[in-house]
């Protein structure tokens, strides 16, 4: 389930916006110059290779890079491993890494092509977390303060376009803003 939910960045409870239609999400995001686009999701993506997933997009991939400006595009991929006993860790490792608010230098573009996770883009007095589903690409621009939630259980497989190599890299803010407002967990839940 895509969702938005817009929240005033002073007020996690004032909620002015939830949405779980994909055209109300794509012209809200628009109107604050954020890229929202749907592509056909894979059913069988989680037992495809990486290798294969980037050439079942590779039409999609080379037109969005048209211009040549991503230098670097790979896919992220992380689903629960409960036989694994250090999983709990990794889990909650690759979760910590971008939970508070920070920017990057270059747009953040990711293809969700299956799982879920939320970003949380702080845009003036509002901010709006958008799950992110697979089938869902999603692109933060450059500078945009945010944060990004893969939840308790981390589940996705998601395409990354980056300009550097290092364009994953965050400047973090020392805001602790992202602690009062709900986790993707909580998110899921609230009706
Ligand atoms: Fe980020």
């Amino acid at each position: 389930m895509t969702l938005l939910q817009v929240m005033a960045a002073d007020n996690a409870a004032d909620v002015r916006v939830r949405t779980t239609d994909d055209t109300v999400i794509a012209a809200e995001l628009a109107a604050h110059g954020i890229a929202f686009e749907r592509w056909p999701a894979l059913e069988e993506a989680a037992a495809t290779s990486s290798d294969d997933l980037l050439a079942h997009y590779a039409d999609r991939v080379a037109e969005l890079n048209a211009s040549g400006r991503y230098k670097h595009i790979d896919i992220a991929r992380i689903h629960p491993d409960d036989a694994n006993p250090e999983w709990p860790a990794i889990a909650k490792g690759a979760r910590e890494k971008f939970l508070n608010e920070h920017r990057h230098a270059e747009d953040e573009v990711r293809y969700f092509a299956a799982g879920r996770g939320c970003f949380y883009l702080h845009l003036g007095d509002e901010v709006l977390a958008v799950v992110c589903e697979g089938g869902d690409l999603l692109s933060v621009p450059a500078g945009t303060l945010h944060w990004f939630d893969m939840g308790t259980r981390p589940d996705f497989i998601a395409i990354r376009f980056f300009e550097e190599e290092d364009g994953w890299i965050g400047d973090f803010t020392g805001d602790r803003i992202s602690e009062g407002f709900p986790t993707l967990d909580e998110l899921l839940t609230a009706s």
